[in-house]
């Protein structure tokens, strides 16, 4: 199986992919790593993990949201690419590539979803008090941070946690549970029946 990650930025979640890669826990081939943003971390180390397609497209070259999509998804086809990797791509996907790549597209959220969706996630749970957070894999469908669950992992805030601190155990987590869902996704275990994600 072919696989595409996209990303915007620093691409911590790319890197702990690609580490799964050459330990095996990940069976499948990481052929693309596409960037909306030139200048992403992420895109360096895809090179230099020697991914062979390393590409940005910029949005502000397409006149609609819909037409950038369609050149992703031009190339993702083109690529011969099975399923997607959203790590830290900071961009709404349209109808047309959901429906492009329907129940193969992961995201990785850094709270327990339902709960704190959107993009400050792990900031407001701290700041709302909850006890526990954690990160949840999930398959990405028309809204935002809603689809079925994959797999999620808890992470404890302490009274004396700082933000940062928070912020750092959320990353740690997100960087073992990503691969792990990922790698069940390869080995077919990721079943869709309504809303639950069977084994
Ligand atoms: C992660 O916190 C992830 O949960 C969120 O975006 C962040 C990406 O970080 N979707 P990185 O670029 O993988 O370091």
């Amino acid at each position: 199986m072919n696989f595409a990650v996209l990303a915007s930025g620093n691409g911590t979640n790319l890197q702990a992919i690609i580490k799964a890669i050459k330990g095996k826990q990940i069976k499948a081939t990481l052929r693309v790593v596409l960037s909306d943003k030139p200048n992403a971390f992420a895109l360096d180390r895809a090179r230099k993990a020697g991914v062979p397609v390393v590409t940005h497209l910029l949005p502000k070259n397409f006149s609609t949201r819909e037409l950038f999509d369609q050149a992703v998804v031009d190339l993702l086809k083109k690529e011969a690419v099975d399923f997607v990797v959203l790590a830290g791509y900071m961009r709404i996907l349209s109808p047309l590539f959901i429906e492009a790549y329907r129940d193969k597209i992961l995201n990785i959220h850094p709270a327990l979803l339902p709960a704190f969706k959107g993009a400050n996630a792990i900031k407001e749970a701290f700041h709302y008090g909850v006890k526990v957070t954690g990160v949840t894999a999930h398959l990405v469908d028309e809204n935002i941070d809603n689809g079925p669950i994959i797999a999620q992992a808890a992470v404890e805030i302490r009274p004396n946690d700082t933000l940062d601190m928070v912020t750092e155990r959320i990353h740690e987590t997100e960087h073992t549970l990503y691969p792990y869902a990922i790698s069940l996704f390869v080995r077919g275990k990721v079943k869709v029946v309504g809303r639950r994600v069977m084994g």
